[in-house]
C-alpha cells in the first residue's frame, strides 16, 4: 500500500510546485493618483537620480559649486510648483498624504541645504549634506508606493 501511496501524493503535490512563488510582502502604503499627476512625479523622480549622479560626478572633482547649483536648480525649493502651468492644480503634491508631502518637502529643503553647505567649500561637510537628501530619497521610498 505504502509504494502506491507515495507516488499518488508526489503526483497531488506537482500543481502546487508549478506556482509561481509568491512575490514578497510589500508593507509599503499604495497612493493612487489620476495618470497626469502620476507621470509628472516619475519624471521628476527619473530627474532626481541623473541629478544625483551628476552631483557625485562634480563632487568626486572637487567642484562643490557645480554639486550645489545642480542640486538646487534639480531639487532645491526653488523647484517647488514647476508643474503649475502643465498640472493647473493636479500637481502630484495634491494627491499625496501629508506625511508623504511633509517627506517631498524635506526633500526640497535637504537639497537646499545641500547647496548652502556646498559654498562653504568643505567636501567632507558636503557630503553629509548630500547624506541628508538621499535620506529623504529613502524615507518616501521605503513608506509609499504608487502601483
Ligand atoms: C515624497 C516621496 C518621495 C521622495 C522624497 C522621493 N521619491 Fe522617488 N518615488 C516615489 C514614489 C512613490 C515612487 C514610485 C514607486 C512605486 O510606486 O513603486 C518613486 C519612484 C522613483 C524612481 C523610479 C521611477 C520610475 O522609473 O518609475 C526613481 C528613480 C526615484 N523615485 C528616485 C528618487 C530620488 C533619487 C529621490 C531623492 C532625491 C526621490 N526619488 C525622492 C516617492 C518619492
Amino acid at each position: 500500500m505504502r509504494h502506491i501511496l507515495i507516488p499518488i501524493l508526489l503526483l497531488a503535490a506537482l500543481p502546487a510546485l508549478a506556482q509561481p512563488p509568491a512575490p514578497p510582502q510589500d508593507a509599503r502604503q499604495l497612493v493612487t493618483m489620476p495618470d497626469l499627476p502620476r507621470s509628472l512625479m516619475r519624471s521628476d523622480m527619473l530627474d532626481h537620480l541623473a541629478a544625483l549622479n551628476e552631483i557625485i560626478g562634480y563632487l568626486a572633482e572637487n567642484n562643490l559649486a557645480a554639486a550645489g547649483e545642480t542640486a538646487e536648480k534639480r531639487m532645491g525649493q526653488s523647484t517647488m510648483g514647476k508643474h503649475a502651468a502643465i498640472a493647473r492644480g493636479q500637481g502630484p503634491g495634491r494627491f499625496m498624504p501629508s506625511t508623504m508631502q511633509q517627506m517631498g518637502w524635506n526633500m526640497h529643503d535637504s537639497a537646499t541645504e545641500f547647496a548652502k553647505v556646498t559654498k562653504g567649500g568643505d567636501q567632507a561637510k558636503a557630503l553629509a549634506a548630500l547624506q541628508q537628501l538621499t535620506s529623504s530619497c529613502v524615507a518616501c521610498h521605503m513608506s509609499f508606493r504608487t502601483r
